[in-house]
């Protein structure tokens, strides 16, 4: 079967796009990474797709006089590669409605938080500023609002006593790795629908256990 044809857009470090490489080297994984654009020509990320040898272009916002005339620059040169499926990996431009709309449904995001709590920036202050027992991030399509739309996968990981921001932060982006990569797997194979705004998941197994954050061996 022809794989998902897809495009990861970035403006930074590149590790969801690091992992999302790796995962579309799998034998028989359902999608491909075609192009990879940044706004940034600095985004370390670039190295990344030129490492995997996946074509890559940047595309500068501010070269541009509006959004919509860098959103057009972008559907422009998405289309003539043929692309399917829009993969958001840490693309720090707004989208208005009009780009969201014309490719809805087509584009996905990776938010490091468990949406709908803290979307936004620093997630990961604020979650622990709330006192949260669990974080994570949510892999979701795209809506006009920001960090909202149907939820694909989420993965929790525990806010552990002693935590910074820091240390949050990576166990956060362990969990994202493995999270991004499974919902385009799920995505390639077909197996996702939206179904008014949430996804139905084909086939999809329960089975996570419940988790307890303190566990239940604090004595007393
Ligand atoms: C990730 O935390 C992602 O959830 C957020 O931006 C960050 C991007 O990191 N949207 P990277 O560039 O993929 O390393």
């Amino acid at each position: 079967m022809a794989r998902l044809r897809c495009a990861v857009l970035i403006s930074g470090r590149g590790t969801n796009l690091e992992a999302l490489i790796r995962a579309c080297a799998q034998k028989d994984f359902p999608a491909e990474i075609a192009l990879v654009i940044s706004n940034r020509a600095d985004a370390g990320g670039l190295a990344h797709a030129a490492r995997a040898k996946i074509a890559n272009a940047v595309i500068p916002h501010r070269d541009y006089p509006s959004r919509e005339a860098f959103e057009a620059a972008l559907t422009k040169t998405l289309e003539a590669a043929g692309i399917q499926l829009i993969c958001l990996a840490g693309f720090m431009r707004l989208l208005t409605a009009g780009f969201v709309d014309h490719w809805r449904d087509r584009i996905i995001n990776i938010h490091p938080s468990l949406l709908p709590a803290f979307p936004g920036l620093d997630t990961h202050a604020r979650a622990l500023a709330e006192g949260v027992r669990f974080a994570g991030c949510t892999v979701h399509f795209v809506r006009a609002e920001m960090d909202h739309g149907p939820i694909i996968v989420q993965a929790a990981v525990p806010v552990l006593p002693g935590d910074d921001e820091a240390s949050l932060a990576a166990r956060v982006l362990t969990a994202e790795h493995r999270a991004y990569p499974l919902a385009l797997k799920l995505i390639g194979a077909g197996r996702v629908k939206v179904v008014g705004e949430r996804t139905a998941i084909a086939g999809m197994s329960g089975g996570a256990p419940t988790l307890l954050n303190p566990a239940d061996d604090q004595g007393g």
